[in-house]
Order: structure tokens, then sequence, then C-alpha cells
């Protein structure tokens, strides 16, 4: 519930409200893009940054946190291990339960290859089953993939892997059509056709949704249709280390059972890293939309077998954050609720930036308002954000239409005596993706050989900013894409001697490199949020 003062604040949303209908704010010109971003991106704050001392994008720009973990000691240190006693052996594991992982089993199985899911957590946890908004495809007359194409590469400042792009927006509405064939329940028309919607920075209507629980409505399927095929999932199994061959392949994983506190060999014709991002490392303070388990795992052990990143110095903060009530403060507000015309407002009432603005760019002018020209709203924890007019959606299409378009998001606020159909909602941009990961080629295949990324563990796609709806998609591109290569792959593969000598290798190189590693282990598995005072008394 908002407090009075805030109450008394809302009034001056509401002044202006009618005046707003049907009428865009000014686009800004390229240079104000680059001005705004320059100055109030979090990605130009110097401080979040600094260059790996080891591995092969040495002397490259990570954030901070990230950096440490890539530059941590092995879990492995000290752990008796014999890597001829093999727990599992099969031709392809894919280490993760979400979207990217379901993809990728789903179609290696439907090769013949004997797979292998393990997942942290539960099979579904992941940030795939957070995502609300929508998957980006051009399957109508209107539209085309060369179209979306192209809004790809603008969204990306042009700094995207043209291949990967080409491969994202070509399969896209195969994507569509093989989810549709599993059971996902998109939004229709009437007349049976996809209602298709705009997120920012997208030139055609090309977002399909169910409701604003798509993320959701897709794990749904793919979960099912895994267990339904078959395919053997392990939950609660932490991958901790790849294991290579004598000649430097893939072959495996050290995976860590969280129950019984066992490691465990498992040896793979191919492995395909599908671990997601990074959200819980909460880079500069930011909170986070991302899932309990977003502990960038994939990357540590990823970078530590040689696999090469890209883009790792650039982060999405999603603009719309909740920044009130503090109880879900950073979880995610769908860009649906701009797509369907929310508009930004500031403490006066008074809207400073067009509401469609791609992420980035959102971003930074909503940090401006706050930060530079101190026209935020604080909020009783001392949290600022900015209003984003949710009531204008229903003047825009009509009594009902939050309740139909957004349910998610109305029970989310509800829940807390927020009425978003009557209220705005206050905002602030919340750490949400990683641009960047482990580079990959169009068939999902990374340097190293038997080695494949997708989802957000891997990188190269989006760019230096990625547009909404296209992580769903590029999830299940390069999900499809990566079991089907490698089990196809697995055919020809005899995996060698298994050697951890990549990690007695790691060790010497940060020896060598005089980094203070400072007792930190990694990969992290799960984020510690114990009070530093508590850790501090607790008893070992
Ligand atoms: O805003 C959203 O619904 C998030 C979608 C995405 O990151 O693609």
């Amino acid at each position: 519930m908002y407090t009075p003062e805030m109450k008394e604040l809302i009034k001056k949303v509401e002044e202006t409200r009618p005046q707003r209908v049907g009428v865009d704010f000014p686009r800004m010109t390229p240079e104000e893009r680059t001005e705004v971003l320059k100055n109030y991106h979090p990605d130009f704050i110097e401080e979040g940054f600094r260059p790996l001392k080891i591995g092969v994008n040495k002397g490259e720009n990570a954030p901070q946190e990230l950096a440490d973990l890539l530059e941590a000691r092995s879990r492995l240190e000290g752990v008796e291990l014999n890597l001829e006693e093999v727990a599992y052996d099969v031709d392809v594991l894919v280490i993760g339960g979400g979207g990217a992982g379901a993809a990728a089993a789903l179609m290696a199985k439907e090769q013949g290859a004997e797979v292998l899911l393990v997942t942290k957590l539960r099979f579904g946890d992941a940030n795939t089953m957070m995502a609300q908004g929508g998957i980006q495809a051009a399957d109508k007359p209107h539209d085309s993939p060369p179209i979306h194409y192209v809004d790809v590469m603008g969204g990306g400042h042009f700094t995207n892997i043209p291949e990967l792009v080409r491969a994202l927006v070509n399969d896209a509405p195969m994507v569509i059509k093989w989810l549709e064939e599993m059971g996902t329940m998109f939004d229709k028309e009437g007349n049976g056709t996809m209602v298709t919607a705009h997120g920012g920075g997208t030139s055609r209507k090309r977002m399909h949704a169910a409701r604003d629980y798509t993320g959701a409505e897709i794990m749904r399927t793919l979960r099912d249709e895994a267990i339904n095929r078959g395919v053997d999932v392990i939950e609660f199994c932490s991958a901790v280390e790849l294991i290579l061959d004598e000649e430097g392949k893939a072959g495996g994983a050290v995976l860590y059972n969280l129950e019984t506190e066992e490691y465990l060999v498992a040896r793979a014709k191919t492995v395909i890293l599908a671990m997601g991002g990074a959200g819980r490392l909460h880079y500069q303070n930011f909170p986070t939309t991302n899932h309990y388990g977003a502990t960038a795992d994939g990357l540590v052990m990823g970078y530590r077998a040689g696999a090469k990143l890209a883009f790792m110095d650039t982060i999405q903060y999603h603009p719309t954050g909740a920044a009130y009530p503090p109880q879900i403060l950073g979880l995610l507000v769908t860009e649906a609720v701009r797509g369907r015309g929310a508009t930004f407002l500031n403490i006066d009432g008074e809207q400073f930036t067009y509401h469609l603005e791609t992420r980035d760019v959102a971003s930074a002018a909503i940090i401006r308002e706050c930060v530079g020209r101190k026209k935020g709203i604080t909020t009783p924890t001392g949290m600022v954000g900015v209003w984003l007019d949710s009531p204008l959606i229903e003047l825009i299409h009509g009594e009902g239409a939050i309740e139909r378009m957004l349910p998610a998001m109305l029970r989310q606020f509800s829940r807390f005596g927020v009425d978003i159909r009557k209220e705005p909602m206050l905002i602030y941009p919340t750490l949400h993706y990683q641009n960047g990961g482990l580079l990959i080629d169009e068939h999902g295949q990374s340097n190293i050989e038997n080695l494949y990324v997708a989802g957000e563990n891997a990188g190269g796609i989006h760019g230096r900013n990625r547009l909404m709806g296209n992580s769903l998609l590029d999830i299940l591109v390069f999900g499809r894409r990566a079991g089907l290569h490698a089990a196809e792959k697995s055919k020809g593969v005899e995996v060698k001697k298994l050697t951890l000598d990549h990690i007695d290798a790691h060790h010497r190189e940060l020896e060598e490199n005089g980094v203070d590693t400072a007792g930190r282990v990694s990969p992290m598995l799960l984020p510690r949020y114990t009070h530093r005072e508590v850790l501090e008394t607790a008893v070992e």
C-alpha cells in the first residue's frame, strides 16, 4: 500500500494522464541516446569493472564481482576424486534445467543420443520460468526475419555477431510452431491468429505471449515434454567443474549432489552448458529479477577449462524493476506494461522519456531522472524510483485490460495493497541479464571441442544490448541447435583418458600472476544472503 505522502504525489500523475492518451513523447536522437548512456548507464561506471588477470580473456574487462569468481580457487581443491570411478556415462550431458537445457535435451534425445540432464535446483528453477512478457518471432505477413534481424542488430548497437543473429531470426517462426505443437498456449485473437505486441526497440509487433506468464508457460511445456519423452533428469545436482580428456576436449563434468554432498564423475562424449546468468552476483549492488541459482557457475567452469568469454563488460539492467513495495524490490515488472502503453513519469507527474526506448537507454534515462536531476520519488526505505503509469493502459485498451493482459502483474502488486489498475507502479532499473557469456558459433559450439553452450550462459547473439523477447527465443534456438549438433557429434567421439589438469593449471596461473584469491572458492552455487554479523558469530 502506498503511504499518504506517495498517494499525494500520485495526484500529479493523475492530472497529466488524460493528456498522454494516444500522444507519443518524442524519441531521443542517436546523439541523445549516446549521451544518456555514457553519463548514466552502469556499464559506463569504471569502478564496476576490472581487467581479468588470468585466462583466455586476460586484460579484458569484466564486472568486479564476476572477475573475483573467475579468479577464485576450485571447489575441488583438496577433494579426493578418482576420475576412473564413473557414476554416469552418456553421449550428451546437459548441465542446466532451464529452457535452454530442456530444449537441448529434447533435441539430443530425438537424435537417439543417450542424454542426462543435471540441474542445481529443481528442473525448471531458472530465469526462463520467470520471464514474463513474450518471445519474438517474425511470423506475420507485415514482418519478416530480415526486419527482425535489423531490429536485433540495432538494439545491440550493431555489435552483435551477425551469424548468430541470422540463426536467431531465421529459426524463430519454426520455434513458435514447435512450442505450439507441444502445447504452449499462446494468446490468440478470436479467429485463431496469434496476438502480437511491441517491445522496446521493435519496428513490428512480433511479441508472442501467454499473458504475462510466457516463460512459465514455455517452461511448463518443455519440462512436461522432457519427462514424457523419458529424458533422464537429476535434480539438486550441480556441476562444479568440467572434465577434459587428455587431448583437451570436453569429456564430462564433476557433479556435486547437494543432498548427499558427494562428488560424482559424469563422463560424456559431448557436454552442453546451459547454466544461465549471474543476477545473484548483484553487480554494482543492484537488486535482480533473477532466480536464486543465477550465480555465474557456467561462466566459471567454462572459463577455467579455456572457453572464451565475449561481451562480459556489458550487462542488462531492466528499466522496470519494482522499487516499491519493498517486499518485491527488484522483481520484474514486465516490459509488456510499457508495450501496452504505460509511460514513465517523475515526481512532478512529467513524462521524461519515450516509453519504448530500448532497455539500456530507458534504464539510463530513469537513472538520470533519479540521480542526476533528483526528480525521483523516495520510498520510506530510502529507495528511489519513478512512476510507470499503468492505469493509462485501461484508458488506451479499455476497462479490464490489465486483468486480461497482465494478470501476473496485477497479482504481484495487489498482494501488497497496490492496485495497478488505479495506481501507477513505482520502478527503478534492476539487474536482469548478461548480454555476454561464453562465445559460441551458430551450432552453439564453444572454442573447446565437444563443449557446447546455450541460453544466457552463451554470448555474442545480442551484442551490447538485448531486446525484450529475444532471450526466450535464443534459449530455444540455440538450445535446440546445441542439442542437435552435440548429439550428431557424439556419434563419432571416443572419450580419451579424463583429466582435471586444467584445474591445476588454473591454480598455477593464479599464483604466477600474483592473484590474491582471499579465500574465494568458486563456482558459488548458491548466493549468501546471511547478514555479515550472523556469519561472524556463527559456529561452523
Ligand atoms: O520484460 C520482460 O517481460 C522480460 C522479457 C525479456 O527479458 O525478454
